[in-house]
């Protein structure tokens, strides 16, 4: 395989433009703010980025509810807007990947409106999955969204749509041309627009079987498939192991489509990375065959404990997989969808959980605002916007805690984000967490970043495979300490709460986060933290 792909071992900065940058005072982020950040972006020492939706959309499900995919939501600006993104980021060196949303569309999407106005059994209606009441008028089947609630939503003649997600997302039927076509022309819409590859949407969940069947245990399965739900691991595996709606043989067709559609760019290197949950973990290596995507998101690291035995395994894991089919990982330590990690694992665990994770082989994505540090927002119930959080009688809090818009500049809230109302609301406590007081500061969790992926270019990047050398299986008994070397470059990860004696000798320190104290020529590695040393 060519090493010279340029989203190989990329570092990919995921932007969820709501909370960006806010250009127009309307209090939510948008397309020129972006654009005026970009050399914020450059500097941190990113390869791409990862745009979540920008598209026409009724904002439901904060952007994911498409209204029309060709076209830019003017929350967010116009298609002009989008172009001098792209341009702009190229001039910087930087790649854009757009997100694609292939497994439903919103219910204001004009395919969808027109499907209501037609008759049951009609072309219209084929393009989504409505069928007839069961005789009691119930739904077609048992399952229930993933928001919460059943996956069915009634219309004024009695059939029901299907919608995996919230109502106001009817899901496509991919067993209807049309839509196969449309998302063709989709992609080309954006490919001719300049960008340089797809971050696709429940990418395992377009096709479907048995839809008129009932699930044995919908409500396990409901809750197996959410992650802050508790339940024991087998229970769980076994209900995860065949999911009716997700990971279908069908949806290797599709991609295996899209990829000759991306390699008819023959000069343009277009790459696509797949959100695909899918269990077990193997299953995820089918969407990087050399046929098909690019990429696969590993989730492992969202839910992970700070633990060496847990993290050893999600590594090792990832990386011998993906190599049964010739592909790197990727790593992902938050995105919009989860708790941020400096939340979910502490402030200092995170910082070095990323430096760990940074000088491995693959591709590295991260959330913005992690840069920074940041926790997620504490929000009253009064403010919160997903659409889980209503499905559920707000049992189920929802991701807007990850969501809070940056903070840049400034001593009070919003700091600089916009010079209106965020739309979700900024913590006065964030002043610590913003950009310029971190550009200030050399200990920052901003500068210790782009140190980090500055040397991670110069020392790790194409550099081959890991050799650990602590690990739950050196041998050491050494329950927590993750250490390994990759090219010059050798990696420890101190997980305890006291610090490390680490015998690396001679070997000067780069990068860490926490004081290394020298002596007698051994390193003491605090607790909590990581540090590179180099051969
Ligand atoms: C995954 C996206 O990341 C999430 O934000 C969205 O709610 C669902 N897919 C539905 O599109």
């Amino acid at each position: 395989m060519n090493s010279a792909h340029w989203w190989k071992e990329a570092v990919i900065y995921q932007i969820y433009p709501r909370s960006f940058y806010d250009s127009n005072g309307d209090g939510e982020g948008d397309l020129a703010g972006i654009t005026s950040k970009l050399e914020y972006v450059k500097k941190l020492g990113v390869d791409a980025i990862w745009l979540s939706p920008f598209y026409t959309s009724p904002n439901k499900d904060g952007g994911y509810d498409v209204s029309n995919p060709r076209d830019v939501d003017p929350r967010f600006g116009n298609l002009n807007d989008a172009k001098v993104l792209i341009n702009s980021a190229h001039e910087l060196g930087l790649r854009i990947i757009a997100d694609i949303v292939p497994n439903h569309f919103s219910d204001q999407h004009e395919w969808f409106q027109a499907a209501l106005k037609s008759a049951p059994g009609s072309p219209e209606r084929s393009r989504f999955h409505f069928y007839d009441a069961r005789p009691d008028g119930t739904p077609p089947n048992n399952w229930i969204s993933l928001f919460g609630g059943p996956s069915w939503t009634q219309v004024d003649d009695g059939q029901y749509y299907l919608h995996l997600f919230d109502s106001s997302q009817p899901d496509l039927n991919w067993d209807n041309a049309e839509v196969h076509e449309d998302f063709e022309k989709t992609l080309r819409f954006w490919i001719d627009l300049g960008v340089d590859g797809f971050r696709i949407d429940v990418a395992h969940g377009l096709v479907k079987e048995n839809v008129l069947a009932n699930h044995p245990d919908p409500q396990g399965l409901s809750n197996a498939l959410r992650l802050d739900v508790a339940m024991d691991t087998e229970k769980r595996n076994e209900l995860l192991v065949s999911v009716p709606y997700f990971d279908r043989q069908g949806v290797h067709e599709i991609y295996r489509k899209w990829r000759k559609i991306f390699d008819s760019y023959s000069n343009r290197d277009i790459m696509a990375v797949a959100e695909a949950w899918v269990h077990p973990p193997v299953n995820a290596t089918r969407y990087v065959r050399a046929d098909e995507l690019h990429q696969v998101f590993n989730f492992d690291l969202l839910t992970a404990e700070f633990n060496a035995q847990v993290l050893y395994e999600v590594i090792e894991r990832s990386i011998s997989l993906n190599a049964t089919v010739g592909a790197l990982p990727t790593w992902a330590l938050s995105n919009h969808d989860s708790p941020r990690v400096a939340s979910r694992i502490g402030e200092e665990e995170s910082r070095a959980l990323a430096l760990f994770v940074f000088g491995l082989p693959g591709s590295t994505y991260i959330f913005a605002g992690q840069e920074l540090g940041l926790p997620d927002g504490e929000l009253k119930d009064s403010d919160r916007q997903d659409p889980s959080f209503f499905r559920t009688n707000g049992e189920v809090k929802g991701r807007d805690g990850a969501r809070v818009p940056l903070p840049w500049n400034g001593s009070n809230s919003p700091f600089g984000f916009t010079s209106g109302k965020p739309w979700l609301p900024i913590e006065q406590s964030w002043k610590a967490f913003n950009v310029e007081n971190q550009e200030a500061d050399a200990k920052s969790t901003l500068h210790l970043y782009r140190t980090a992926l500055e040397l991670r270019k110069r020392y790790l990047t194409s550099n081959g495979e890991i050799t650990w050398i602590n690990s739950p299986v050196s041998g050491e008994k050494l329950q927590a300490v993750l250490s390994y070397s990759r090219g010059s470059i050798t990696i420890v990860l101190n997980l305890s709460d006291v610090a490390y004696e680490c015998q690396i000798q001679g070997q000067p320190l780069v990068v860490s986060t926490g004081e290394i104290d020298v002596h007698n020529g051994k390193k003491l590695i605090p607790a909590r933290s990581c540090a590179w040393f180099i051969a």
